[in-house]
């Protein structure tokens, strides 16, 4: 949900060109996040002061506005040292327009910009306080609080520095956010924050660098008191000089070696929109200060945590630019989706020993015995990580002999679900960053269940917090909408009932079934997604209706929950995944001679009953869609038009019919115009509740 990009070069001199390249470049790769509005801060001209430049819409109308404003901007000039902040948007608090884009400014001086990611939910306090003070708000926006209340402050301790001024902010903020600040009054410094919405620094210099870890420094509370809650009565305010103690010294900080002083920091949301310039970097944890000054980066802390690291290690990521490029693709999602072959091999890699029969999940191995004395598992998720659990919930039921429940992470909160030491929690999520689920995972952790994390994203929340996990190693998905992690988590889960079951004599035979079902995926999909012209041919045929109806039962249910999403998300047409087994009590009465329907008939335990199903619905004057098993003409006989998968054991046989239904929903997309990557009214991480 929204994109942080900020650069800060030091001594390293770049043309004004060059820094507006990178700050729109790195907006572009987090585009995916938030797309109704962007901007960037930047200093002026002539160094004086901080110019704010904002458009509606893409990335692309910012650049277009930057680029019409060359001369202005002085894009030959060169600057050694230079803070630029950028941000794009998804509405939370205000429509999408100018004013309420990033970045969200003080005063009109633009004293202080900053970006802004999350929400500020005692955000109406802190305003009514404000405007008490005589501050006027020109935003629709929760962040623009947060620069006002910085101004505030500052006027109030004018000899703060700058990484204290922010302290003292986010003392008084509640919710989530990711903050990137930059401020007139201290030029060349940047001062980065979070508090539930991630956000991390890169370093790049020329030479190696000199440490591994950043050092934390802690201060003890400021003295500062904004009382401005409603249930406080008045808007009194003690606001006092901030009393810091003394910090630890300057060696704690991190400083490019003495021969090599230039250095450069980029401050993002995620490592794509950073990979292109330097692998290194800090996931910043919640309520860390990084402050960048004389190109010395330092991170504070208010106060430690008792579980909390004293430093901040320098991590070097493993992404490859490549992944985060379009290649030959139109689209992300399109790339996404005929990267499967390869994104489910990398996931078993190094787990799957195919000659030994035996799969090792390192991340987990150490937990398997408790896990195995649990009381039930909960698979924990939204979205399509959500029908993942559904779809391998039966299996993991089979290989585990243990009660799964599945929970959506919003619906498992509204109800206060019970959840017991000896529950053993997962966490499913795609970015390891999604609001919902880490609610959930903490509510969870707080009751003493064990938490695993199921992520595609390293150094993201849920990883982090929880107490062991699976990566599911699909590489970076930047489609909104989710294909290859989702079969990622898929075989990840599998894995997991595979690893719970090693040592179980009944089963061996099926898990050989399953060991064999796991070494084909790769050129099964390969055959499955050959159906990509078919499949485009009966786009042109579904595109202009107003509904499409996918139907299954038993391990295919998830594969019709999967891929209405799928269409609901992409084509904005109107989808429901049915069970059929529920057909007769009630969307039976939508079928007839008009109505699209897809329905996916396995040669599985479900097969007499779908066909069942299947009759039922070319009684009415159904056409259906057949998605079924190749060769299977005895079925074929009923359906209007049929796509043909591979065999595959049962419980792996979702993995290949969800593959149809993705490349359906991307060229009906295509088909209608709509924006494959970015559909309306989404983002990728949904980091609010
Ligand atoms: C999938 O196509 C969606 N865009 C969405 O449902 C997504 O799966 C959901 O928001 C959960 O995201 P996560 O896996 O990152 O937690």
């Amino acid at each position: 949900m929204c994109g942080i990009f900020a650069y800060l070069n030091h001594l390293t001199p770049k043309t004004r060109k060059e820094v507006l390249d990178f700050l729109v470049n790195g907006l572009k790769r987090l585009e995916y996040r938030g797309y109704d509005s962007a901007g960037i801060a930047v200093d002026s001209a002539d160094g004086r002061n901080v110019s704010i430049i904002k458009k509606n819409g893409k990335v692309q109308a910012l650049q277009d506005e930057i680029y019409s404003r060359e001369a202005d901007l002085a894009f030959e000039a060169t600057a050694d040292c230079h803070v630029g902040i950028a941000h794009t948007r998804w509405a939370t608090h205000g429509t999408p327009s100018e004013r309420n884009a990033h970045p969200q400014r003080s005063d009109e001086d633009n004293t202080f910009c900053l970006v802004h990611n999350g929400i500020i939910t005692n955000y109406k306090d802190i305003k009514l306080f404000l405007t008490k003070k005589g501050h006027t708000f020109e935003s629709e926006t929760d962040t623009e609080i947060i620069a006002k209340l910085m101004m505030h402050i500052y006027k109030k301790n004018p000899n703060d520095t700058f990484q204290e001024i922010v302290e003292q902010c986010i003392q008084q903020l509640e919710g989530a956010f990711a903050l990137c600040i930059k401020s007139k009054l201290f030029p060349g410094e940047c001062v980065a924050t979070r508090r539930g919405s991630p956000l991390l620094v890169a370093i790049k210099t020329k030479t190696r660098l000199a440490t591994d870890h950043i050092p934390i420094l802690y201060g003890k509370d400021l003295v500062t008191s904004l009382d401005f809650r409603p249930h406080g009565g008045t808007a009194a305010e003690t606001l006092t000089a901030a009393s810091l103690m003394p910090r630890t010294p300057s060696t704690a900080e991190f400083q490019p070696m003495e021969e090599d002083k230039q250095v450069e920091y980029f401050f993002a949301s995620d490592a794509s929109a950073v990979i292109e310039h330097t692998n290194r970097v800090i996931f910043l944890e919640d309520d860390d200060v990084a402050a960048v000054k004389d190109g010395t980066l330092s991170i504070h802390r208010i106060r430690r945590n008792m579980d909390d690291p004293h430093a901040r290690e320098i991590t070097t990521i493993k992404m490859e630019i490549q992944q985060i490029m379009k290649g030959n693709y139109s689209f992300f999602m399109q790339k996404e989706i005929f990267e499967q072959p390869e994104s489910v091999v990398n996931t078993m890699r190094g787990r799957v020993n195919f000659d030994t029969q035996s799969i090792v999940l390192g991340g987990i191995k150490e937990y398997i015995p408790e896990i195995k004395r649990c009381r039930r598992l909960m698979l924990i998720a939204c979205g399509t990580s959500y029908h993942s659990a559904v779809a391998t919930r039966q299996l993991l039921e089979e290989l585990t002999e243990l009660p799964v429940m599945v929970e959506l992470a919003s619906d498992f909160l509204d109800r206060n679900t019970p959840v017991f030491r000896d529950d053993v929690c997962f966490f499913i999520s795609q970015s390891g960053e999604t609001a919902d689920t880490l609610m959930a995972l903490r509510y969870c952790k707080n009751r003493g269940a064990l938490i695993v994390g199921v992520t595609n994203t390293v150094g993201s929340s849920i990883c982090r917090e929880s107490h062991c996990g699976v990566h599911i190693n699909a590489g970076p998905e930047i489609g909104v909408a989710s294909t290859k992690a989702y079969t990622s988590q898929f075989i990840s889960l599998v894995m997991f009932g595979m690893v719970m079951s090693e040592d179980r004599i009944s089963l061996q035979q099926r898990r050989r079934d399953i060991m064999k079902g796991l070494q084909q995926l790769e050129e099964q999909i390969k055959e499955v997604l050959k159906l990509d012209s078919k499949v485009q041919e009966l786009a042109k045929d579904l595109y202009q209706n107003k509904s499409l109806l996918i139907m299954g039962r038993g391990y295919n249910f998830a594969t019709c929950m999967e891929g209405a999403l799928k269409v609901k998300e992409l084509t904005y047409m109107h989808s429901e995944g049915i069970m059929a087994g529920e057909l007769k009590h009630g969307p039976l009465a939508l079928v007839d001679e008009t109505m699209p329907v897809i329905m996916i008939v396995m040669r599985d335990p479900v097969y007499t009953k779908c066909m069942n199903a299947l009759q039922q619905v070319t009684a009415r004057q159904g056409q259906p869609i057949l998605i079924c098993e190749k060769g299977d003409k005895d079925t074929q006989e009923f359906a209007s038009r049929v796509l043909e998968v591979p065999h595959t054991v049962d419980c792996l046989q979702g993995i290949l019919t969800v593959i149809p239904l993705q490349l359906l929903s991307y060229h009906i997309a295509v088909l209608k115009g709509c924006n494959v990557d970015c559909p309306r009214n989404l983002a990728k991480s949904v980091t609010v509740e």
